[in-house]
């Protein structure tokens, strides 16, 4: 029988599959970590703390529960690890290779993101193939594509059943991003519904690659669901749905907020992150080999953040008005 432990899991991505994963599989068979204390970021089901850089603590968790399945979220994003490289490199590289040499002892499967970010300057923009050249320019794409390999080297070596996805940006209602290039994306729709304008920190046409995390967190479980003989590519999958500037998302987000107005002050950091990546991956391999589709489009995804947005301030209001 499954039983799933997850690292990272009061992140981003982590926050929305731990919900998932409880109600596909059941509480009593997910156990959310992460290196804080659950009291700051568990809402339901098993929680506790767990630093992945401490291999024998991860033993004994892993052992202990029984796990047969990590997915494995616990990372430094892109903009923060170029304030700080070598904690980015310590976090998700080693973070990384001991949940790969536990899963190697004790048969888990694994599944940890890639990213957009395993691209670089001299990959083909538009779209970037699955198999193309890949030197990043930042240090959290260094450790992507260097992840990439050691699931790879995991999988033929040892036999471990590792599975990857490269996300592009993800946006999401749930949880704040931390550090990323595109957080862009999800700090827009909070400004809009807060003052009605923002002040973005990339040029008004920096075309990016995202996604709807509803779309991101079904991607992860259908390809860890997919038989393992029809994957020909495992660590990573390109999967794509939207790509949009910050003046076309702001063009969509003023359906909603008609008074919305933006302005640029273009970070030179981000910025130059920004055009170190496609604009677009192609995922045709993905779509092929287990069945990937995409169902959120850009109007779906603005109109679902601020109906979740708006749920989300609703029940915080309601919350202070009842203490
Ligand atoms: N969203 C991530 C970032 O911007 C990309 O994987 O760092």
């Amino acid at each position: 029988m499954k039983r799933i432990l997850v690292t990272g899991a009061g992140g981003q991505i982590g926050t929305e599959l731990t919900a998932r994963l409880l109600d596909r599989y059941g509480p009593a068979v997910t156990l959310a970590t992460d290196v804080r204390e659950p009291a700051t970021w568990a809402r339901s089901g098993l929680a506790e703390q767990l630093d992945c850089l401490d291999l024998g603590a991860l033993r004994t968790v892993v052992t202990r529960f029984g796990a047969t399945d990590i997915f494995h979220l616990a990372a430094i994003l892109s903009a923060a690890a170029e304030a700080d490289p070598l904690r980015a490199y310590r976090i998700n590289m080693n973070g990384l290779v001991n949940v790969l040499q536990v899963a190697a002892d004790t048969g888990c499967r694994v599944f940890t993101p890639s990213s957009i970010a395993a691209f670089g300057p001299e990959t083909p923009r538009d779209p970037a193939p699955q198999s193309t050249l890949q030197r990043p320019t930042t240090m959290y794409g260094v450790t992507k594509v260097a992840g990439e390999l050691l699931c790879d080297y995991y999988h033929t070596r040892f036999g471990v059943d590792a599975r990857g996805l490269r996300f592009p940006g993800l946006v999401s209602y749930t949880a704040p991003p931390g550090g990323g290039t595109t957080d862009y994306a999800v700090e827009i729709f909070h400004a809009a519904l807060d003052r009605s304008r923002y002040t973005c920190p990339l040029k008004p046409d920096t075309r990016m690659d995202m996604m709807y995390m509803a779309d991101a967190i079904r991607a992860i479980i259908e390809l860890m669901e997919a038989p393992s003989a029809s994957l020909v590519h495992r660590n990573a999958f390109n999967v794509t749905a939207l790509q949009f500037t910050p003046a076309e998302l702001a063009d969509a987000i003023r359906v909603h907020v008609p008074a919305f107005a933006i302005d640029y002050e273009p970070d030179p950091v981000r910025q130059a992150i920004a055009d170190s990546w496609p604009e677009r991956l192609d995922d045709s391999e993905a779509r092929e080999q287990w069945g990937w589709r995409h169902e959120y489009e850009l109007p779906d995804m603005v109109a679902d953040m601020f109906r979740g947005l708006r749920t989300n301030l609703a029940r915080h209001a309601a919350g202070a008005a009842g203490r």
